[in-house]
């Protein structure tokens, strides 16, 4: 079974696919890590992310990096964002994702492509979405749980930035896939949004 969990930042899909996985004792992959880790590495090679070859220089980053702490910045994810433009990029990193989620047993994966490229056959695809005030909220209170005080304008201005590039890319644009369920967690609690999530997949499998 393979399950794909599409959708903005900050839109519970990460959870959401964590909660899966338990539930159907299934691998997660949170394919934004992915992108974080190269636009970390882009920083620390002293590259320009807008720039498609330093971006793919730091393809080859390595394994260990992708539990540095530094990749759940807010600037990394503006990073990734940043160098997920690039083609060249998206094509260095699909071979990986296709392999996780076709492995044996199946796979879960959360991104921005996941239902309209890299596993366009998942059995189940979700669409995460809430509106961009309530991502910001959450994005706020959730930094100012780990002690990062950044005022709520701020956030809802870079949660629009990362919005536009990630919708308005040329390629493997974030979109609803025309079979995704769309769950809009604008007015639900993580908790009902796992439930709904739960509910769909089980009525596809
Ligand atoms: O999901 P997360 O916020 O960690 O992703 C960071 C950035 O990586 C996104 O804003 C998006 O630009 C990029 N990304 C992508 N394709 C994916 C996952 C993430 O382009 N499958």
């Amino acid at each position: 079974m393979i399950i794909a969990v599409d959708g903005p930042t900050a839109s519970g899909k990460g959870t959401i696919a964590r909660r899966l996985g338990e539930y159907f004792g299934l691998p997660v992959l949170d394919t934004g890590l992915l992108y974080r880790a190269v636009g970390y590495q882009t920083q620390l090679n002293h590259g320009d992310a807008d720039n498609a070859a330093d971006a793919l220089a730091a393809c080859d980053f390595p394994d260990d990096l992708l539990d540095d702490p530094a990749l759940r910045f807010e600037s990394t994810g503006s990073l990734a964002s940043r160098v997920s433009i690039h083609p060249a990029v998206r094509a260095a990193l699909f071979q990986r994702q296709v392999d996780f989620a076709n492995q044996p047993g199946g796979a879960i994966l959360d991104g921005r492509d996941i239902g309209t490229v890299i596993a366009p056959h998942a059995d189940a695809k979700l669409f995460v979405t809430a509106s961009a005030e309530e991502r910001a909220r959450r994005r706020q209170a959730e930094m100012l749980g780990r002690g990062v005080d950044v005022g709520y304008e701020v956030v809802l201005a870079d949660i629009h930035a990362r919005d536009t590039r990630d919708t308005g890319r040329a390629d493997a644009p974030l979109l609803r896939a025309n079979d995704a369920m769309l769950l809009d967690t604008s007015a639900m609690d993580i908790t009902a949004a796992v439930a709904a999530a739960i509910a769909f997949v089980e009525e596809r499998v």
